[in-house]
Formats: C-alpha cells, sequence, structure tokens
C-alpha cells in the first residue's frame, strides 16, 4: 500500500502575525512536587543547588528558552498570602494546602526564591494574585513591593529583605478560575472584582503591568462576554481600560470523566483517538473566544490567554491523589504538537499560554524520581525543544489544497510553519495510529537551503522515558525528506512529529 500523499502549499514570503514567544509558556503551582522537589530543595540538599534552586533542573529548562513561569497557581494562588513567604525562613508561618493533598505548606519558596528562579531560567515572571481569599491592598502592596522604587512602605520591606532594586514585572494575574476554586463567583461577581483589584495593581515607576483576568472555563463564552463588556461599560468601546489588558481560559484535554479520566500509560487506540481529538477542540474554543472579543474589541487590543492547558490522567498508581503525578508518552507528544499548530493559527489574538505544569505535575516536561533524584525529560518536553524557533516568529499559513486525511472527525496531519532571522522552521505531526503518511510541501515565493530535519517517535503510542532508559523518546535525526520541483517531500511514520528546518535562499 502507498503512504497517503498530503500536498501542502506554504507562501514563504507572505509573513503573518508574530507567533509570541508567550505561547510557549510555563506554569509552577504549590501543588505536589512541582515546587519541593521539583524546582526546589532548599539550601541544604545534596541536589546542586543554587540558593536551594535545583541546577539540574534549571539546565535542563534553559534550553527550552522558556520565556514566562506562571506562579504561584492555580487554585493555590487564592489561598496565597505573599507576606508570609517573605524575610527569614525560619520566622516564615506555615499554611496548609487544602487544594492539593493537605499538606503543610512552609513558605519556604516565596517572592524571593521565585524572583530568583525567573532570572535564572531567563523567563519572565508571571503572577497569580489572590482575588478570592485575599484583598484588595494586599496585592496592591505585592506589586509595590515587587516594582516600586525609591522609597514606600513595601519598598523599605523589600530592602530590608535583602532585596536593593525592584524588579520588572509585566504578567499579573487576577485570580484564576474565580468560576470555581478561586471563589466560586457568577461572571459578574467576578467581573465587578476584577474592576476592582485591576485598579489598584498600579505601574510603578516604569513598569507597566498586563494584567490578566481570570477567565473561563473550557467553552463558556458567556464568562468572556461579561468581561469583555466591561471594557465598554467604563466608557471606551474600542480601547481597553487598565483594569485588564488580557483575559484567559483553561483547558485541559480529558478523554475520559474527571471521575476516571484515563490512564496516562496503559490506552488503546480507541483512547488514543479520542484524546487526540480532545486536544483539536481547543481550535473551536480558542475560536469562539476570540469571536466574542471581537465583537467588543474589533482591534485587538485585549489578549487572550490560554493559561492552563495540557493532558489531565488519573494519577501514577501509589501515589499521593492530591499530587497529580502522571507519566508522559509519545501520545502527550503529539497532543503538545498539535497544540501548538493551532496555537501559532491564532496568533493574531491568542498572545499567551502555559502548560500545565513544568516539572512533576501533569503534563510535565520533567519528572523527577523522589528516591533517587534522577531526572527524567519527558517526550513532552522534547516538542518544546524542537519547536522553539517558533517563539517570536511570523507565521507563515499552511494551505491543504487536497485536504488532510482524517480519522472521524480529527484530521491526522496537523502542519504550522514560520519564519524568523532568514530561517524557516515546517512543525509537521502524523497522528495516524498505524499509517504513515508523505507531506508534499510546494513553497512557493522562496527556497530552502541547508535542510535539517528532526524525528520524535516510538514504536508504541504508550512508550515513555524512566530513568532507567531515559531516551526511549527523544529527538533524532531524520533523512527522509527529499527535494522537489516544487519543494520537499517530508516522508512521517505513524504517529510521529518532525520539524524541518532550512536557510531562505
Ligand atoms: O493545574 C491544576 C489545577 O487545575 C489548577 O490549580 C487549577 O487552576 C486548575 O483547575
Amino acid at each position: 500500500m502507498s503512504d497517503q500523499v498530503v500536498p501542502a502549499v506554504i507562501n514563504l514570503d507572505v509573513p503573518g502575525p508574530v507567533i509570541s514567544r508567550h505561547l510557549y509558556g510555563h506554569f509552577a503551582e504549590h501543588l505536589g512536587r512541582c515546587i519541593y522537589g521539583g524546582f526546589y530543595v532548599g539550601e541544604d540538599s545534596e541536589i546542586p543547588n543554587e540558593g536551594g534552586i535545583r541546577l539540574d533542573v534549571v539546565e535542563a529548562l534553559r534550553a527550552l528558552d522558556i520565556p514566562n513561569l506562571r506562579w504561584p497557581g492555580g487554585c493555590f494562588a487564592d489561598e496565597y498570602h505573599w507576606m508570609d513567604g517573605i524575610g527569614p525562613k525560619q520566622d516564615r508561618p506555615s499554611m496548609v494546602n487544602t487544594h492539593w493533598g493537605n499538606v503543610e505548606e512552609n513558605n519556604h519558596f516565596g517572592t524571593h526564591e521565585f524572583m530568583a528562579l525567573c532570572e535564572l531560567l531567563g523567563a519572565e515572571p508571571y503572577i497569580s494574585g489572590n482575588v478570592g481569599s485575599g484583598t484588595v491592598r494586599e496585592m496592591s502592596d505585592w506589586v509595590e513591593y515587587l516594582t516600586r522604587d525609591g522609597d514606600s512602605p513595601m519598598v523599605r520591606l523589600r530592602k530590608q529583605n535583602g532585596r536593593e532594586e525592584p524588579w520588572k514585572i509585566r504578567f499579573w494575574g487576577l485570580g484564576n478560575e474565580a468560576w470555581g476554586c478561586g471563589g466560586n463567583m457568577s461572571a459578574q461577581q467576578y467581573a465587578a472584582e476584577a474592576r476592582r483589584f485591576g485598579t489598584y495593581c498600579r505601574d510603578h515607576g516604569g513598569n507597566k503591568l498586563y494584567r490578566i483576568a481570570a477567565g473561563a472555563n473550557s467553552a463558556d463564552y458567556a464568562w468572556t462576554e461579561t468581561l469583555m463588556k466591561q471594557l465598554g461599560e467604563l466608557g471606551c468601546a474600542y480601547r481597553p481600560q487598565p483594569f485588564m489588558q488580557a483575559l484567559s481560559f483553561h483547558y485541559y484535554t480529558i478523554p475520559g470523566t474527571w471521575q476516571d479520566k484515563g490512564d496516562a500509560t496503559v490506552f488503546d487506540t480507541e483512547d488514543y483517538y479520542r484524546t487526540l481529538a480532545k486536544a483539536a477542540y481547543v481550535d473551536e474554543l480558542i475560536t469562539g473566544h476570540a469571536n466574542v472579543m471581537d465583537c467588543y474589541d474589533p482591534g485587538k487590543h485585549v489578549g487572550l490567554v490560554l493559561d492552563e492547558w495540557g493532558t489531565w490522567w488519573n494519577v501514577e498508581p501509589g501515589t499521593n491523589p492530591g499530587f497529580l503525578y502522571q507519566q508522559n508518552t509519545l501520545r502527550d507528544a503529539l497532543v503538545a504538537s498539535l497544540h501548538f499548530d493551532i496555537f501559532h493559527r491564532h496568533a493574531d489574538r491568542l498572545v499567551m499560554a502555559n502548560i500545565a505544569q513544568t516539572v512533576n505535575v501533569l503534563q510535565a516536561m520533567i519528572l523527577t524520581d523522589p528516591d533517587t533524584k534522577a531526572l527524567v525529560l519527558t517526550p513532552t518536553y522534547h516538542v518544546f525543544e524542537m519547536n522553539k524557533g517558533h517563539q517570536d516568529a511570523a507565521s507563515l499559513r499552511v494551505d491543504l489544497p487536497a485536504g488532510v486525511p482524517t480519522r472521524e472527525t480529527l484530521a491526522t496531519v496537523s502542519l504550522s510553519a514560520s519564519r524568523k532571522d532568514g530561517k524557516v522552521l515546517v512543525s509537521l505531526s502524523n497522528l495516524d495510529a498505524g499509517a504513515p503518511a508523505d507531506v508534499e510541501l510546494d513553497l512557493r515565493g522562496g527556497a530552502l537551503s541547508g535542510v535539517r530535519a528532526r524525528i520524535l517517535t516510538a514504536g508504541n503510542l504508550q512508550d515513555h522515558n524512566t530513568p532507567g532508559a531515559p531516551d526511549t523518546i527523544a529527538p533524532r535525526p531524520h533523512d527522509q525528506v527529499t527535494a522537489t520541483a516544487n519543494g520537499l517531500r517530508v516522508h512521517l511514520p505513524a504517529h510521529s512529529f518532525v520539524t524541518v528546518e532550512g536557510r531562505l535562499g
């Protein structure tokens, strides 16, 4: 049987909207072993660290060019009181992390530690403030503590804790999932809170905040509409008022039910296709929220942010159900590559996305072994690494004149492309579980030289990396790319992700 051939046209000389690097953003919550044991082991650990921050984790993540890191939650953010996490560690009060495992949180990882982590990673901080159980004053003080220069009560406190200079902070979240763990509010109620909290998060000196309102759950377009209407109600329909510059929404890929989400490594082909179809649904969701936003903000001044996405499976057997620790297979990698193609196509409105979460929680980049302390890079990590050339690149539209093969509603071949600094990057996923495909790239308006391709695949969809076999799934050179009269022919084995890079001209 000959391979399925999929023609794809790319006009290399017609750049589209820029793909914000922040679509490759990350998320670290005080949840399970994400912060404690994952990012942070404390100064006394035998694991090499700087100020308690694990250096092996930092080194691995630096290879991804992480643009931003969201912290401290998630649901935890709306219970977090930042003043408990500053000053000498022995004096910091403890609290109970009621959302995640009912464990004691000693607040040893707080504001200064988070800012140090961002500096080590070279990532912009994205702080999620507490609207659910916090006060306007508390949030306003936090902004002042972090960003004000000169002299003021919060500046004096910061200096007392060892930091002279203010930090630069752009991304500021006004709560999290206000419809649920962030306060069980109605959209109307939250919109009023967002206006109030957003108003008192001041721009100190030259620091300009980019306030992100807590948005909808999945397809709750009415929530988005309620927030967008607020802009008009404040007296200007076309220019956003300063209380928010963006709004978010959350969407997780869960093929089962909340009670039984499915197993991370034990699944069959039907489960696999159901998962990929659920992942593809994010396209409809972004379109839906963007359409609502277009009605109130046709000039696209307000950004759409998907600040939690990824797969969510049943926890690994024997682990704390409140810690959300899960394995990560080739299936997760393909969920990620499909998301990125969709994100790239929505680069005109989608300005940020944050995978949940970076280490040891949900669809992680890195899994660490609590006993041996070994570190494993997941298949999802490799997708982020292979795709990093799309960050801040101009998107290139991909047209598929003959359509794509489908399995029920799922298109099984997915592509996206971009150009930056005279280079072109094309990402191609073959989501078919059993059949290879060949993509005929018809490259117009330019030619590529020095073409280099890499592939991420494995014998089985269920394959994953472990401390004993850390490179079961890792990128390898891909030589099944051939020049044609009009461009390139790229062979995609079943269930594979391929990137093709070349220099323009
Ligand atoms: O990422 C885990 C949780 O999922 C977050 O805390 C919450 O915002 C979402 O429901």
